[in-house]
């Protein structure tokens, strides 16, 4: 069996049967459950939105990925935020002009004043009612207040299974991230280009000969 941690135990009493409450009496900011933020955007793929070979733009669909991701950590916040990062962004299968794409976001994970935003985008095509999973993203937003600062977000009330192995997930990838970033920024500092132009050997690239006698 999962439990809560127990202060959001406790918050929750607080909030009593009303709602959502921001702040509880002794003015601690109160979780907010997953379900409260959930948001799906639906929008029809137009002809305007297709690219040269009548697809439609992946740009189009990150536009309305940070659309969604801006609406859910919006309201979970209760403030202005921005986005800092977009992970797993891998389009699947091309969506098609006609076709009705629904973008479902959550919150995965909070921090202090970071969010996650789960997006996961479908296209229906809606003469044979296929449905096709296009791509699941994450982005991860922040929460601004009125002077552009960082402001703190609400803790996250998990509760469902699901919430807590996203939330799980979310953390993996922190951390993940954080290894890769530590690992190449060492890589970068440590890239000396003389010692390996070899590397390049077996790449589908040329040096120009002026950069070659340059580099030798
Ligand atoms: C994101 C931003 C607010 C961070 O500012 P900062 O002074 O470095 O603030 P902090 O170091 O306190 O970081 C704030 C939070 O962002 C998180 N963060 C910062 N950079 C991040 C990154 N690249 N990826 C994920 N999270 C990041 C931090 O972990 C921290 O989270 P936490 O409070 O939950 O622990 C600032 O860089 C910014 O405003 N960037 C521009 C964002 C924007 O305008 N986006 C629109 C695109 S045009």
């Amino acid at each position: 069996m999962l439990y809560p941690i127990g202060c959001l135990v406790h918050k929750q009493k607080k909030q009593g049967a009303a709602g959502f409450t921001h702040f509880c009496s002794m003015n601690t900011v109160v979780a907010r459950p997953v379900s409260y933020s959930r948001t799906t955007l639906t929008e029809l793929m137009i002809p305007a939105y297709a690219n040269f070979g009548g697809k439609i733009h992946g740009g189009t669909l990150l536009s309305l990925m940070d659309k969604v991701a801006y609406a859910c950590a919006a309201k979970h916040a209760g403030e202005y935020c921005v986005t800092v990062s977009v992970d797993g962004v891998n389009f699947r299968q091309p969506v098609d002009v006609g076709e009705l794409v629904s973008l479902m976001a959550s919150v995965n994970y909070v921090g202090r004043t970071s969010l996650v935003i789960g997006i996961k985008v479908i296209a229906e095509n809606v003469k044979t009612g296929v449905v096709k999973h296009t791509n699941t993203s994450y982005f991860t937003m922040v929460a601004k207040d009125e002077t552009g600062k960082p402001t703190e977000v609400p803790p996250l009330l998990l509760e469902t299974p699901d919430d807590v192995r996203r939330f799980l997930e979310a953390m993996k990838r922190k951390e993940l991230r954080a290894t890769y970033s530590e690992h190449f920024d060492n890589a970068r500092t440590r890239m000396l280009l003389a010692e390996n132009l070899s590397q390049l050997t077996t790449e589908r690239c040329t040096l120009s000969e002026a950069l070659a006698n340059e580099l030798s």
